[in-house]
C-alpha cells in the first residue's frame, strides 16, 4: 500500500494549531507573566488547577462537565435564539480538533467533578481574517466577579499577541440576550465587528434583528521577538522557554 506523505502546513495558522500544547504554551502563554498554573480565590483563598489542552486531549469527563456548565450558563439563550439548544451539534462543535480548552478546577476536589469554569479558543480565520475565536467561557457562580473572567479573556488576547502576523484580533459571539456578558466583554474592551450582521429586510417589510453579535478586540502584536516565535515559522532565539 502506497503511504501518503503528510505534507508540512505551509498556512500559519495551520501550524499554530499543529503544535502540541506544551509548544503552543511556552511559545505564546509562557512569555506573559500573566500565565498561570494555579490560581487563587480572591475571597475564599481557595485554590484552582488551570490547564491547557486541545480537545482530543479532554477526558470524556472535563467534556461532559464543560458541556454541562455551557448548558447550566447558556441553555435558556439558546432556546429562545434562532439557533435552538442542539446538545449533539454543540458537542461535536466542542470536540473540534483544532480547539484548545483552559480548564480551572478545584484543586482540593479530586473526585472527577472539579471543573469550575473553562474557556476555549482556536486560531483561526473568520471573513478572510485571521483571529483567535473565543468559543466559550463560562464560570461556576461562586467564581464570578473575581477578576477570573477578565484573567482567561487575558490569555487568549495573549496568544493572540504572541502568535502576531497574520492573527490581528480575538473574536467572539454573544448573544443579544446575554446583557452581563456583553458587559463583561465591553469592560475588557471589546465592540461589535464589523463583520457582525445588522438587521435584515425581509419580505412583506418585515425585518429579522439577528439575536447575537460578533464582537472583536484588536491583538497588539508582541514586538519582543526575543521571546517569540512567529506563526511564519520564524523561530527567534530563545524560542520563548
Ligand atoms: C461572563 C463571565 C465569564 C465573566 O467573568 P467574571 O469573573 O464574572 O468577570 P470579572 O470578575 O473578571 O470581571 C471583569 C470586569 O468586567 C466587569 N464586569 C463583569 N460582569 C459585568 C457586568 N455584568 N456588568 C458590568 N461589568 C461587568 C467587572 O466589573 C470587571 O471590571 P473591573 O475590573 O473594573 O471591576 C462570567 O460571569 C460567567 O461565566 N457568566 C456566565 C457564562 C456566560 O455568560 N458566558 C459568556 C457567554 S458569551
Amino acid at each position: 500500500m502506497r503511504m501518503k506523505r503528510r505534507r508540512a502546513p505551509t498556512d500559519p495558522i495551520e501550524r499554530v494549531n499543529r503544535l502540541p500544547d506544551e509548544e503552543f504554551i511556552a511559545r505564546y502563554l509562557q512569555p506573559s507573566s500573566e500565565w498561570v498554573t494555579e490560581w487563587k480565590h480572591p475571597r475564599t483563598n481557595a485554590l484552582y488547577d488551570v490547564s491547557l489542552l486541545r480537545s482530543e486531549k479532554l477526558s470524556e469527563s472535563d467534556l461532559t462537565a464543560c458541556f454541562d456548565l455551557i448548558e447550566e450558563t447558556s441553555r435558556k439563550d439558546y432556546e429562545n435564539s434562532t439557533t435552538k439548544w442542539q446538545p449533539s451539534k454543540k458537542l461535536k462543535e466542542m470536540r473540534s480538533p483544532d480547539l484548545r480548552y483552559i480548564l480551572v478546577k478545584d484543586a482540593a476536589d479530586t473526585d472527577g467533578s472539579s471543573l469550575r469554569g473553562f474557556t476555549s479558543l482556536m486560531p483561526t480565520y473568520e471573513y478572510g481574517q485571521a483571529v483567535i475565536y473565543c468559543y466559550e467561557i463560562h464560570l461556576k457562580p461562586e467564581l464570578r466577579g473575581t477578576g477570573l473572567g477578565q484573567l482567561l479573556m487575558s490569555f487568549l488576547t495573549t496568544v493572540a499577541s504572541n502568535i502576531g502576523k497574520p492573527i490581528t484580533k480575538v473574536m467572539l459571539t454573544c448573544f443579544v440576550a446575554n446583557q452581563k456578558g456583553l458587559e463583561f466583554y465591553k469592560k475588557l474592551g471589546f465592540d461589535k465587528d464589523e463583520i457582525s450582521p445588522g438587521p435584515r429586510k425581509l419580505r412583506h417589510n418585515k425585518v429579522f434583528t439577528p439575536d447575537y453579535v460578533i464582537m472583536s478586540k484588536t491583538a497588539v502584536p508582541q514586538l519582543n521577538t526575543e521571546n517569540n516565535s512567529t506563526a511564519d515559522g520564524v523561530q527567534s532565539r530563545g524560542g520563548g522557554k
